[in-house]
């Protein structure tokens, strides 16, 4: 519960960050309830925190403005709990009928997860982009529910993949996108090379709004915040310094030669610590910042949690991760120290998606619906993947990755952006012609 709870902090907090400005709150429901007109910047999640001090309630608002609206049809009709529009009229219902529709909800939510089925054939072209052992695993439960389905896949860095989807567009090669940030699915939505998928599931996710796209060509199925590794046995042979814990000691000149960290062309990684600088510093003065940095690192790889294995392995002091692919080093035994900057860090929401034109889009449909339910998310820990679910229901096993300062990050903003701020990286900071496997 306690970990339910912190996680449920953590999206009031970055519901809040999003929020931007706040229109008339509604009161806090304690008897009847009340109609209630969407003000600017107002969403559910948001009604649904003010009005019951938790951003999970919002199917109640939703599931009661739909059933006064079957006999008043001057309430809205909400198609998508993610989009509301300034001026419709919303019931917000109070405690006890908030409690009895949350309850309903949470039973329709689970008469929704696939239960799976042998009958099901046919193979699914799979491009994964999270860490091969989770890809393998993940693969082998969905599996365990549909037997008769042959996964074909390969695994490849954000940046890598969305670069093979614009390659194939007209002949995709792959029929489902499973994880890396969504910068890149932002980025290939916009460039046309995703299929919207009203996925049933999507309704388990925490906070529709921040985690799905709103035409549903992705949807967010983990959390991630940035970190740092360093290599604890060079911070014991050089007692004159210590771990990082801003960006800018990272441009300090004690570690020439002594940071690895992804390239932002091939990993969702690196494109996320170069965004979060971008966002930090603004577009002018962050190719400053990250000329110093690249003076300091001694290659740059092509994923981007590899760097926590190199430094873990000696072969640098620093490096720039999620903190999950760093807690797993650690607990896979390299010496590695877990710290974040004080500035701010960026996080990540990695995604899923359709593409477009997939010769399976059926299969690749049940693999979105599985990914979008709390049994597939609460499967990473086994996996040793510890990013923090994005549906309720799905425990989180490291609530403290998430309980730092973390940016505003816009991921409208930086997907929009990628291509140009990757080529711009890659002309003026560093190219990307031989990257560290
Ligand atoms: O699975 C590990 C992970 O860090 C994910 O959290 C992330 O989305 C992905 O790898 C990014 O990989 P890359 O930086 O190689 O694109």
């Amino acid at each position: 519960m306690k970990k339910i709870f912190v996680l449920a902090m953590v999206f009031v907090l970055l519901a809040t960050v999003f929020s931007g400005a706040v229109g008339a709150a509604p009161p806090n429901q304690g008897g009847e309830g009340q109609t209630y007109v969407v003000q600017a910047n107002d969403w559910l999640s948001k009604l649904a925190e003010k009005s019951y001090g938790d951003v999970l309630a919002w199917p109640v608002i939703w599931k009661a403005t739909l059933a006064k609206r079957a006999e008043d049809d001057s309430f809205a009709d909400i198609p998508n709990p993610n989009v509301i529009e300034v001026g419709q009229k919303l019931w917000i219902p109070g405690e006890a009928e908030a409690a009895t529709l949350l309850a309903e909800f949470s039973a329709e939510r689970a008469a929704a997860s696939p239960t799976g089925s042998a009958d099901v054939t046919g193979e699914l072209n799979l491009l994964c982009v999270v860490e091969l052992d989770w890809c393998e695993g993940q693969i082998s439960e969905f599996n365990k529910l549909y037997p008769g389905i042959i996964v074909n896949w390969v695994r490849m860095s954000s940046g890598e993949s969305l670069t093979r989807l614009r390659n194939e567009a007209s002949n995709p090669q792959f029929d489902v996108w499973w994880g890396g940030p969504i910068d890149s699915y932002i980025a290939a939505s916009q460039e046309g090379l995703l299929a919207a998928y009203d996925s049933p599931n999507a309704i388990n996710l925490r906070d529709p709004k921040l985690m799905k796209a709103a035409d549903n060509t992705w949807f967010g199925i983990y959390i991630g915040s940035l970190g740092f590794a360093t290599n604890t046995n060079y911070l014991a042979e050089h007692p004159e310094v210590s771990a990082p814990t801003s960006w800018a000691d990272l441009i300090k000149p004690e570690w020439k030669g002594q940071i690895l960290v992804a390239h932002p062309s091939s990993s969702g990684t690196s494109y996320t610590h170069l965004c979060t600088n971008i966002q930090l510093r603004g577009e002018d003065a962050v190719w400053d910042y990250e000329r110093a940095l690249a003076a300091n690192v001694l290659q740059f790889t092509k994923s981007g949690s590899a760097p926590a294995r190199f430094v873990g392995a000696g072969e640098a002091a620093v490096s720039i991760v999620f903190s999950h692919d760093i807690v797993k080093q650690i607990e896979k035994g390299l010496p590695l120290k877990l710290t974040f900057p004080s500035e701010g860090t960026g996080y990540e929401i990695g995604g899923t998606a359709l593409i477009k034109g997939a010769k399976n889009p059926e299969l690749a449909k049940l693999w979105i619906d599985w990914a979008l339910t709390p049994t597939a998310q609460t499967l990473g820990p086994k996996y040793q993947a510890y990013q923090a679910p994005t549906v309720t229901g799905a425990t989180l096993s490291h609530p403290e990755l998430l309980e730092v300062n973390l940016i505003d990050y816009d991921f409208e903003y930086c997907g929009s952006n990628k291509k140009a701020f990757v080529d711009r990286f890659t002309n003026e900071v560093a190219n990307a012609d031989d990257l560290k496997k």
